[in-house]
């Protein structure tokens, strides 16, 4: 599948969609405390959609039963929300995201604390995924390749001495969630696909605390670290412009 490039309308229509997805991560994320379950973060998230007028992106896509993936402590992605899952104090909970509007998509996520007492180790993972976003979205822009975004994710979350999940990875999106290309958080500077003005990335760096091996369970989707480390993932959906990059889910 080759890659789609959006028209500035075409962009203005996902940041619509980006924005709706901001605001239920908001709210969501301020729902997030001790006691609470992930079915409740759920059900904000779809009550706050609704408010919206718009469309869940995740809920049946392949069967998918929830329009919030919530992934906790050593979940990597794709967490089910459950009313049996009962959030404690020093957890964290990845919080990814998505909602259609105007038939474009957003894609979105956070990793968050539960309460107030975390673990310095678990909060410099939460700290150092977050910056490797930022970094990779830095060095976005027209003639830039993907082996850079890989690149200065991968650089920030060694030297910490965490690791890059390789099973999962970034990818394009637009009137659908997955377009090409895939964008992988590891890669070598100058390698890969050139970007071009117009393409829109869904980045996302999922880094674990120990090892980079993930599986996933019996539930056919939420994927963990194979050896229990702690996991967090942050999201931006973000366009190539002439000039740099726009982050659509600001
Ligand atoms: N942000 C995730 C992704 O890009 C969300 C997909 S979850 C699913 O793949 F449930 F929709 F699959
Ligand atoms: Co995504």
């Amino acid at each position: 599948m080759a890659v789609v490039l959006k028209s500035s309308k075409e962009i203005e229509k996902m940041r619509r969609a980006g924005h709706v997805v901001r605001q239920v991560l908001e709210r969501v994320s301020a729902t997030v405390k001790p006691g609470a379950t992930t079915a409740d973060l759920d059900r904000i998230a779809e009550e706050t959609l609704k408010e919206f007028g718009a469309k869940a992106a995740f809920k049946g896509y392949h069967g998918y039963p929830a329009v919030l993936c919530t992934s906790v402590n050593s979940e990597v992605v794709h967490g089910i929300p459950s009313s049996k899952r009962i959030l404690k104090e020093g957890d964290i909970v990845s919080l990814d995201f998505g909602a259609i509007v105007d038939g474009y998509y957003g894609d979105s996520a956070v990793t968050v604390a539960v309460g107030e007492k975390i673990d310095p180790k678990t909060e410099k993972l939460l700290k150092i995924t977050e910056e490797s976003l930022k970094k990779a979205i830095s060095v976005i822009k027209p003639g830039a390749t993907l082996g850079d975004i890989g690149e200065a994710v991968q650089t920030i979350v060694e030297a910490e001495g965490f690791s890059v999940v390789r099973d999962f990875v970034g990818h394009g999106i637009g009137s659908s969630m997955h377009e090409d290309p895939q964008v992988p958080n590891f890669g070598t500077a100058g390698r890969g696909m050139k970007l071009k003005a117009g393409m829109v990335l869904a980045i996302e760096p999922m880094v674990n605390a120990g090892k980079p091996e993930v599986r996933v369970l019996k539930d056919g989707w939420t994927a963990v670290t194979d050896d229990g480390s702690m996991s967090a993932h942050f999201e931006h959906t973000v366009a190539v412009t002439d000039t740099g990059a726009t982050i659509l889910t600001a």
